[in-house]
């Protein structure tokens, strides 16, 4: 180059240069001006649901025109429990018997009220929005929901109600959890939240905050305290229940009224094929009363876990299954209704460690094959159940005959999952050792489970129990059951986070659940893109739960959208932050 050419560009750029740090050093000049406060809160709050819900055309014809259906023999009664009773024998299915029921079940804790509690509107100062979230998760993608999306959250009877000796109720399988005398370390569900006195304010702190839908059970042992079919009906359960759906209705709230939450009454077992006689009976004495009001039922909640818990015997689940089917022929083409029934599936996705592992697939497979694969088979696919579980020695499942998976076939309305997070699978070392050695604790899937991924990090932030915030595999876990089952439709009827540590925060903090939000609306984002990315039929999503409550001896593992004041006496619920955010999400997404 040139010598003096070089110079004159070194000239120029030199020039150029020194006008660009001038410019940058103007700009950088501060400026001033007075200061003033902003105001950083502002009082929004949530839209209430309109009252007084009447569905156009009911789902069946009125307890009067249907009431016949019922079997002829039933005596209508009720029971208290007097712990002398059993001193004087009055018959198969006297005070005396009832109060034998209860022989080995008491509770540390005791209910602080016996009746229903009135109704108060809620504070408008507990109504106030918090402060908007420090991240933006909603509303940027433009992907929406449809107008009659099932949104709305869930609870469960015996987590809930309390009281569990008042009103004729008789004791359940889960009654034993915490009762005294009992391995201790479990809390006893003898006042749990309270709800069966408090259900009318727990009905209007969720239509204050404008939730359309909400998902409880009927405890099965309240309304038929002996279980079994042929005995009496206790009238006074039947009543609550009649008026807490009426006064769901009243609010607002459309029903989703599940038959068996896991709380099956003592004297009944799913070990027995008569399962379905007792199961039928009772729900009869329900549907026949209440169908006209209800959209959803679900049979039973989670049967496919039922594990240890519900059955002993694998056969239980074809017992379960043919129960389920009985009370879906009968409120069919008995009863005429017009409501869908369904089955809620438990279900965290296994999937492979190493997904470029056969191995690991196939551990993963087996897995969703013991979980999903025994009822989702017959009942959506009209299939067998699957050959690795048959095959499983002294699992003694009976393969159903062909006639029993054709009367089983289609007798159900859509599909309803409960998938709280996902889990990685592999093999056991020497699985057909495991296989064949049901001493093995990990018999009969014999597969490992972990949340830790294969390079060692955690799937995502942890909780108080096994969910994590990992909605990462939402998607997936849609996309397995759509096209493995291809059901119509898919419910996720039961999604939710205990907060860490959540239990030892002062209640501001509780409040305060910003984990829990974080769970919701990334589930809920991915939920939005299998919906139109996948297309997935995803037609609801309701979270697990409205309150904190009993977690099957544990009132540690908060899993609620409200917590509940264990120690005053009143148990006086709070909203959390999460049910803001978690209504927020649906009014941003829903055509209105
Ligand atoms: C109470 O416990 C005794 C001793 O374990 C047992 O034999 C009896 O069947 C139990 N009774 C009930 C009603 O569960
Ligand atoms: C639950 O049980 C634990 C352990 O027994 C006990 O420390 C705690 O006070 C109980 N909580 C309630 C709410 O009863
Ligand atoms: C299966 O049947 C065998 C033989 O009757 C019995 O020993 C075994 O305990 C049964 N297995 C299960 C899981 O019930
Ligand atoms: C079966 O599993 C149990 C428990 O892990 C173990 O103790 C036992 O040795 C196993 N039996 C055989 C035959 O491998
Ligand atoms: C429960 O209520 C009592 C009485 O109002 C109050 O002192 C206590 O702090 C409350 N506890 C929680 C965890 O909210």
């Amino acid at each position: 180059m040139n010598p003096s050419l070089s110079l004159s560009l070194f000239v120029w750029l030199l020039a150029h240069e020194y006008a660009a740090y001038a410019a940058d050093v103007s700009a950088r000049m501060p400026s001033y001006s007075s200061f003033s406060y902003t105001q950083m809160t502002s009082d929004r709050y949530p839209s209430p649901l309109k009252s007084h819900l009447s569905f156009p055309t009911p789902f069946a014809p009125p307890f009067s025109k249907v009431s016949t259906l019922l079997p002829k023999d039933v005596t209508y009664t009720t029971y208290s429990l007097h712990p002398t009773a059993t001193l004087s024998a009055d018959g198969e299915y006297g005070q005396s018997a009832y109060a034998g029921l209860w022989k080995n079940l008491s509770y540390t804790d005791t209910p602080p009220f016996t009746t229903t509690v009135s109704p108060t509107p809620v504070p408008t100062q507990e109504l106030v929005y918090p402060p908007a979230l420090p991240f933006r998760t909603i509303g940027e993608d433009c992907l929406s929901l449809p107008s009659d999306f099932i949104w709305g959250v869930a609870g469960s009877a015996w987590q809930i109600e309390g009281g569990l000796k008042l009103e004729g109720r008789g004791p359940s399988i889960l009654d034993s959890i915490g009762a005294i005398g009992t391995p201790p370390g479990s809390n006893d569900s003898n006042v749990a939240d309270m709800n069966y006195f408090l259900y009318k304010q727990d009905f209007a702190r969720l239509a204050a905050m404008g939730i359309p839908y909400y998902s409880f059970s009927i405890s099965w042992s309240r309304v038929v305290p002996f279980g079994v079919a042929g005995s009496p009906v206790n009238m006074e359960a039947l009543d609550h229940y009649d008026d807490l759906i009426n006064t769901c209705l009243e609010y607002g709230i459309k029903p989703i009224v599940t038959l068996f939450h896991f709380d099956m009454p003592t004297s009944v077992s799913a070990d027995e094929p008569d399962f379905a006689v007792h199961f039928l009976y009772y729900a009869k004495q329900v549907m026949a009363r209440y169908a006209d009001r209800v959209p959803y039922w679900v049979t039973a909640n989670e049967p496919n876990m039922g594990e240890g818990l519900l059955f002993n015997t694998y056969n239980a689940l074809t017992w379960i299954l043919q129960a389920h089917v009985a009370v879906y022929d009968w409120y069919k083409k008995e009863l005429g209704g017009t409501g869908k029934i369904t089955i809620k599936f438990a279900n965290n996705l296994a999937v492979p460690l190493d997904p470029t592992n056969p191995t690991h697939t196939h551990a993963a497979l087996r897995y969703q094959n013991f979980l999903l694969g025994i009822m989702g088979n017959p009942l959506f696919l009209g299939k067998q159940y699957p050959e690795d579980v048959l095959n499983t020695p002294n699992l003694n499942l009976t393969a159903l005959t062909v006639d029993e998976i054709s009367s089983i076939h289609g007798k159900i309305d859509f599909w309803s999952l409960d998938p709280y997070v996902s889990q990685y699978a592999s093999p056991t070392e020497d699985m057909e050792a495991c296989v064949h050695n049901s001493s093995n604790p990990l018999w009969p899937s014999c597969v490992l489970l972990t949340n830790v991924q294969a390079n060692g990090w955690l799937m995502g932030d942890g909780s108080n129990a096994y969910p994590y915030i990992a909605p990462q595999y939402v998607r997936q876990q849609l996309g397995y059951v759509w096209n493995t089952f291809r059901p119509s439709a898919i419910l996720v009827s039961e999604f939710g986070f205990p907060v860490f540590a959540e239990a030892q925060k002062a209640l501001v903090a509780q409040q305060y659940d910003l984990e829990r939000t974080l769970y919701y609306q990334g589930f809920l984002q991915e939920v939005l893109e299998a919906i139109h990315e996948d297309g997935v039929n995803v037609i609801g999503a309701i979270a697990w739960s409205f309150m904190d409550n009993n977690e099957f001896g544990s009132f540690d593992n908060k899993y609620g959208m409200q917590s509940v004041n264990r120690t005053n006496g009143l148990l006086t619920r709070t909203y959390k932050r999460t049910i803001f955010d978690f209504v927020d999400f649906f009014h941003d997404h829903m055509a209105h």
